[in-house]
Formats: structure tokens, sequence, C-alpha cells
């Protein structure tokens, strides 16, 4: 891994809210990743758990499984997966959308790969003075039916006060506008949250802030390599469209927040055990 920023990269992160750092983790360990998270879908009961992502976050579907997945590893299948009668349409390796949400935690290998001295200077370095791993997604964007993500801002979902969090996305492999690439709008982050997504007990719902929709004609794409580092100011508007190549896109992520920033009980992620730091 890389293992230093330099003081441009951090302006150009504070102007465009993001930061592609190329070639930040080398290709044996997104292989090792990879192979991880296979091994991992592999010994995954699919009959057990029927939990579907759903792109739409306006229609986010809520229920134990989903709510309770903050400090555990659990899987979701994509939208398109199932047929008519709730069987798989292909195999269970080509129908899950992510896991979530605390690989980073459980699992030695996304423990090693996400606990590094270079992730924690990069993260200081952007204004994360205390860093807390908070949130791990291993993102599949299957090929086929890899579903689409509107545009967002991930503070909707980890919202912190001040605003302080970043989320770092790793390309696994290639990530191409042909099979489902990040697009942001550059200076979005300076806009302020336009929702949150709360939790009030067994439920969730969205709290609109700030109704203006974003100009999506200023989505531009960020097309990286495998290996390649993208880092995202958790304001940043940001989505990406459907897979419908025949090519994977496979990405994981880690959103951070600083532990001098008040994480509130109304987030939907809940820990029974506290965030941990590098
Ligand atoms: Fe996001």
């Amino acid at each position: 891994m890389r293992d230093d920023v330099t003081a441009r990269e951090i302006e150009r992160f504070g102007t465009d809210g993001f930061l592609v750092l190329e070639g930040f983790v080398d290709p044996a360990r997104c292989a090792a990743l990879r192979a991880r998270a296979e091994a991992l879908v592999a010994a995954f009961d699919a009959d057990g758990h029927r939990a579907v992502f759903t792109t739409n976050e306006q229609e986010r579907r809520t229920d134990d499984y989903f709510l309770d997945s903050g400090d555990q590893i659990r899987f979701f299948f994509e939208e398109d997966a199932f047929d008519a009668a709730g069987q798989l349409r292909r195999d269970k390796a080509c129908s899950i959308n992510k896991i979530g949400h605390a690989l980073h935690d459980l699992d030695p290998e996304f423990d090693a790969f996400s606990r590094t001295a270079a992730l924690c200077a990069l993260v200081r370095a952007l204004g994360i003075e205390a860093p807390l791993l908070m949130q791990s997604m291993y993102i599949f964007k299957q090929p086929f039916i890899g579903g689409e993500v509107r545009c967002h801002q991930d503070s909707t979902f980890l919202h912190t006060t001040p605003e302080r969090m970043v989320g770092l996305w790793f390309a696994l492999e290639d990530a191409r506008t042909d099979n489902g690439c990040l697009w942001a709008i550059p200076g979005g982050h300076r806009d302020g949250l336009k929702q949150r997504f709360v939790r009030a007990g067994r439920r969730t719902r969205f709290e609109v802030l700030d109704d203006r929709p974003w100009d999506e004609g200023q989505l531009v794409p960020l097309e990286v390599k495998q290996g390649d580092l993208i880092v995202l100011d958790g304001l940043l508007p940001h989505m990406s469209h459907a897979n419908r190549s025949p090519t994977s896109r496979h990405a994981y992520t880690l959103h951070v927040v600083c532990a001098t920033s008040a994480y509130p009980a109304s987030n939907w992620l809940q820990r029974a055990t506290p965030a941990r730091g590098f």
C-alpha cells in the first residue's frame, strides 16, 4: 500500500470532495480479498436468509436481518437475483449484492486489510484525527444484475455531529462506465446534507433536511483500475448505474468516523460493541 498523501491531494480532496489514489493496493492483496469474500459466500446458507438489498434508497427494506447487521457479517442479495417463484436465477456466488457491515472486525483477512498504518495516516491527514472504523461492505456489482445505486450521500446513513466521515472505496477490479463505476458531483459535498436515514426502535425512515434535488448533469464518472482507492467525503453526492455488462465490479468499502464527533443513537447502524480504530 502507498503510505503518503501529498499536500496537493489533501487540497484537491477539500475542493472536490473525493480523491483517487492510483495503485494504492497491490494486485495480490486485491486478489486475496476477493478470494476471502468468495469463501465467505460459499459458506453462507442462502436458504436461511433471503434478504434483498434494494438499490432504491427510498424503498430500502428494513428488517431485523438488516437492522442488526451493524456488528455482524451478513449477506444481501441483488434485487434481480430471484425469479417469480422466489428461486435464485443463477448460482449464489453470482447473486449476492453485498456483504456487510463488520467484516473489518470479525474476519481476520478483512481486519488485516482494513487496519494498516497507511490508511490510518491517510484518514488523519484528511481531518479524521481520532478515527473509528464504523462500517465495511464488500460490494459485488454482479454481471448482468448488479443494481443501480441512486445518488446519495454516505453521511445520510452515518451522520455525525459535527459532520465528519470519510468513505474508502477500494477497487478490487477495474471499474468502468460499462460495469457500473462510481459517479460523483465534484464539490457537491459543500452543499450540506440532504437527508438522514434514522431508526426509531425497530423502524427506519428518511428525514428530509433539504429537498432541493441534485443537478445530476454534474455527475462525472470515476473510472478506476484494480488497486486504486477512491476516498469520498461523507457529504459527497455519488451514485452508480446498474451493471448490465458480463464483467463484475467488486469493491470493498470502509467508512471511518471521528471519535470527537457525536454518533447519534438515531443512526440506523448501532453496534453492541463499540467501533474501534486502526
Ligand atoms: Fe455510497
